[in-house]
């Protein structure tokens, strides 16, 4: 289909979703620190460069004074942000509650929470009621900033409820909605209580897309099922209204990883880790600090690795970078209490005098850190239980041009559909399957390795986070329907 030129006439797009690109850290009373934020989102989102875009979301810190408010908004004004001010309780109920303990690990087929974990955010509906609350909040502040002619894009499970709210304040503003997370089977979906009313909200939107056609076509037997609406070839339709539901799935600015090898910042980190590791094969975890990622299950396999190959013992190092995230949730903070016992059992079990097999930090690293063990590194492991896409294993491919190391990838990621034929795929529940795809990857030839890449890297490179915002807003103004439609097959 025809495509819109965003270069010669820039489109204005107002983000919207509950996370800022940064998050801010109070100073005094009128002076913030902006810091990068992390998580996939964000790093799909600032790979989009081809817009007039304007970013709406929440600064991850409570605000309750007027002087604080205005002084943060100037600074994020700069960096063309607009924050929406939650206070704790709303945040408490919302982010930590609903969104983070309830849709998420629902979202991710871990279930919904036992009476124990609802008792610490309080009831079901009240978290409910705090959602669209908070989602009422968001609606309130796109609405002050839109202008006739733009298109907002409200992204993922915080928001929902947005799409209902936002058409309620104006029907006419083009709305679409994403998802990052998986869409889970229609099975999944239905336990949980509010299911009737999210589907309706999120059915408000002119446009609804997911990373794969899967996710899409669990949304779509939802709608039919519990709904009982009508899924045609292009969407839902609910009485002579059609919600347009296709796939765009997500990519990263490529490029931004491959010319940052070149910096002598980067170029100086790989010298150190190199000398560091110099003798050993390194494997490589990068994720948030999250119950989806499987890191429990990664290191349990790499401890059988080196349990059932002794000769591999002192050769081998796993390095996992495991940055904290939402820490207010009782679940997250048991987690790390568990990945640090298993990872000192471990060490204890295997280590020497003077080397330790796995090295755990619990931080973010920079970006020019980050780049520089992408591309030292042998092998990525990445077993995510459930994963709307996965994002890291595309940064890993993209820094991997000259070494050619291997990805050991979850077949439950979004991306095992298009890294697939290059990567060695796992079901990470199967401990004994990981253990043996590590030693397969470890002892892999150069041209195997040549070639799984070289089918990786095609496709890192081509599918950018720029090419799936501009098919997504190009989509949603309504100009190549046809082309999303085909993505989708
Ligand atoms: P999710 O969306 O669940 O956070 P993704 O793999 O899609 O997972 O995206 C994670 C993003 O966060 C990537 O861009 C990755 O570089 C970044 N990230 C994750 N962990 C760290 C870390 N420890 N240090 C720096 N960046 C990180
Ligand atoms: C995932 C979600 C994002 C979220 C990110 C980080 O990528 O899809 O919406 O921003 O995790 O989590 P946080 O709770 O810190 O925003």
């Amino acid at each position: 289909g025809e495509r819109l030129d965003f270069r010669t006439s820039k489109q204005r797009l107002l983000v919207v979703a509950n996370r800022l690109p940064v998050s801010a850290v109070r100073h005094g009373e009128d002076s913030w620190q902006l810091e990068m934020s992390v998580g996939g989102l964000v790093t799909a989102l600032l790979g989009v460069k081809e817009f007039d875009t304007r970013w709406i979301g929440w600064a991850g810190v409570n605000v309750p004074d007027e002087i604080g408010q205005k002084a943060l908004a100037k600074a994020l004004d700069e960096k063309r942000c607009i924050p929406v001010f939650l206070d704790e309780e709303v945040v408490h109920q919302y982010y930590n509650g609903y969104c983070n303990n309830i849709l998420w690990p629902l979202f991710h087929y871990i279930g919904l929470p036992q009476e124990d974990r609802l008792a610490t955010t309080r009831s079901f509906q009240s978290q409910f009621d705090a959602y669209k609350k908070a989602n009422q909040l968001f609606a309130d502040v796109v609405n002050e900033h839109y202008e006739e002619g733009d298109v907002v894009w409200c992204h993922d499970y915080h928001l929902m409820f947005l799409p209902k709210c936002l058409k309620e304040l104006n029907s006419k503003m083009k709305v679409g909605w994403f998802l990052h997370t998986p869409f889970p089977s229609s099975e999944i979906h239905r336990m949980l209580p509010s299911r009737l009313e999210l589907l309706r909200s999120v059915l408000a939107a002119d446009l609804v897309g997911f990373h794969t056609y899967d996710y899409a076509r669990h949304f779509v037997s939802a709608c039919t099922r519990i709904l009982g609406l009508e899924g045609t070839p292009e969407g839902v339709e609910d009485q002579g209204k059609l919600t347009r539901i296709a796939a765009f799935p997500v990519g990263i600015d490529s490029e931004r990883f491959i010319k940052a090898l070149e910096l002598p910042e980067v170029q100086d980190h790989m010298k150190v880790l190199k000398q560091r590791f110099a003798g050993r094969k390194v494997m490589l975890g990068v994720d948030r600090l999250d119950m989806i990622k499987g890191i429990p299950q990664k290191i349990l396999a790499f401890e059988k690795f080196l349990e059932e190959n002794p000769n591999w013992r002192n050769k081998v190092v796993l390095l996992q970078i495991a940055v904290p995230t939402r820490t207010d949730v009782p679940e997250y903070q048991k987690l790390t209490s568990q990945v640090h016992e298993i990872v000192g059992r471990i060490n204890g079990r295997f280590g020497s005098l003077t080397a330790v097999p796995i090295h755990h930090l619990d931080r973010s690293l920079d970006f020019h850190e980050l780049c520089a063990l992408y591309a030292v590194t042998d092998v990525a492991l990445v077993t995510s239980l459930r994963d709307g896409m996965n994002l890291v294993s595309y940064e890993y491919v993209a820094c991997q041009e000259s070494k050619k190391g291997v990805l050991i990838l979850s077949e439950f990621a979004g991306a095992a559909q298009s890294l697939g034929a290059g990567a060695i795929l796992v079901n990470p529940w199967n401990v004994t399957e990981v253990a043996s795809s590590i030693g397969y990857a470890l002892n892999m030839p150069a041209d195997e390795r040549e070639k799984r890449h070289h089918h990786n890297f095609k496709h890192v490179i081509s599918h950018t986070a720029q090419e799936w915002a501009s098919t997504f807003v190009s989509c949603e103004l309504n100009v190549t329907i046809v082309e999303a439609q085909l993505r989708t097959r």
